[in-house]
């Protein structure tokens, strides 16, 4: 068993989840956005802070990329194992990830949407690594920079456990 620690409290992380969607709000207000949630890890991000965006034509969207590198490390091989469905062309297209580390995932995810030419595509993560950072990628919304810590809970795993958490927790090395 894990020795998880308290990092950011359920009520730390929903109030400032509630903060970066009231700067998408403001800043698209009811543009045609498309919200793209990078499974499995950004899921329960994405679902809250979806709920705090107010847009009339706001539509959600999902794609699925991994890594072939073991649990804990990052890779710049990524894989891809499920594309968005509906057509970004002329839109703008918000990213939502769980945690940006070394950056590959994100580029290279950043690069494929672009070929399908939205009108702008801007990147949000709730937890960024930054000093982990080995590509760099722009970041437009963050709701926490951390330490070099692994993470779980809040949608983030340890082989696949503790996603449901409702904090961000941490796995104590
Ligand atoms: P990157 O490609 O190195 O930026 O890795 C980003 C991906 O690695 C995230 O989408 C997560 O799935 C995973 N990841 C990185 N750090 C952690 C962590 O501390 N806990 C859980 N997953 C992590
Ligand atoms: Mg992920």
């Amino acid at each position: 068993m894990e020795d998880i620690k308290v990092l950011y409290s359920e009520d730390e992380v929903e109030r400032r989840i509630k903060e970066i969607g009231n700067e998408i709000t403001n800043k698209y207000r009811d543009e045609d956005v498309v919200l793209i949630c990078i499974l499995k890890g950004a899921v329960v991000f994405f679902a809250e802070l979806a709920k705090h965006i107010n847009n009339k034509n706001l539509k959600f969207d999902f794609m699925k990329v991994g890594s072939y590198g073991s649990r804990t490390e990052s890779t710049d091989e990524i894989t891809f194992s499920l594309d968005i469905s509906s057509d970004i062309k002329g839109k703008h297209v918000i990213i939502v990830e769980d945690i940006i580390d070394s950056g590959y995932s994100l580029d290279y995810v950043k690069k494929c949407l672009s070929l399908k030419e939205p009108d702008s595509i801007e990147i949000c993560v709730l937890l960024d690594k930054e000093s982990r950072r080995k590509v760099n990628v722009q970041v437009d919304y963050t709701g926490f920079v951390i330490d070099d810590l692994f993470v779980i809970g809040y949608g983030m795993d340890y082989d696949e456990k503790y996603r449901n958490l409702p904090y961000i927790g941490y796995i104590e090395k």
